[in-house]
């Protein structure tokens, strides 16, 4: 073999393995944003979920966070408002039928709302889901929460009972992670 022959050996053989790692670098990186999804970095994780302590929160009262750019209310509720929230029919509710994050039912029953089974607490996305205004709370004529932008009356379980808005007051996935502190997201 001459010696221009073997130069250009080396070459064909160098180019070809240069592509041959152009090609795998390409691979990989379309390959890397899909497995970045299914397992989100722990960064990623924190963002979108919040770990609130209940402790300090009275029976009958409630706490306001943000979360994900929107309020969230987190109602402590007494025996009284349990009951009244359990008394209803179903058939009272012009969103009867509305299902959410936590329940297993698919129903918009008390039951299905609570994240406890006894029905203390109670979580929602405090936006009216009419055109987006925050209702206020102990307020309305259902003893729950009225959104004063166009009058939409809820319940004491976030239901929707008289005015324009057409849902009930969505329940995001909450939990609690220890005796004092829900997980939100
Ligand atoms: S935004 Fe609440 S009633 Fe219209």
């Amino acid at each position: 073999m001459s010696h221009a022959e073997d130069n250009e050996g080396s070459r064909r053989d160098f180019l070809y393995y240069a592509t041959a790692g152009a090609g795998a670098v390409t691979a990989g990186a379309a390959v890397w944003p899909l497995v970045n999804q299914m397992n989100p970095s722990a960064d990623v994780r924190a963002a979108s979920t919040m770990r609130v302590d209940v402790a300090g929160l009275e029976p009958g009262s409630q706490l306001r966070v943000l979360f994900l750019g929107k309020p969230v209310f987190i109602r402590r509720r007494t025996e009284e408002e349990i009951a009244e929230a359990r008394a209803v029919e179903l058939s009272d509710l012009p969103d009867g039928d509305s299902r959410n994050a936590n329940a297993e039912g698919t129903d918009a029953s008390d039951e299905n709302r609570t994240i406890d089974e006894a029905g203390e607490w109670l979580v929602m996305t405090g936006v009216c889901t009419h055109l987006g205004c925050i209702p206020l709370d102990n307020a309305g004529n259902f003893g729950g929460w009225f959104c004063p932008c166009h009058g939409s009356h809820y319940d004491i379980s976030g239901r929707i009972r008289q005015g324009p808005a057409p849902e009930n007051l969505p329940v995001p996935q909450a939990e609690f992670v220890d005796d004092t502190t829900i997980l939100l997201g």
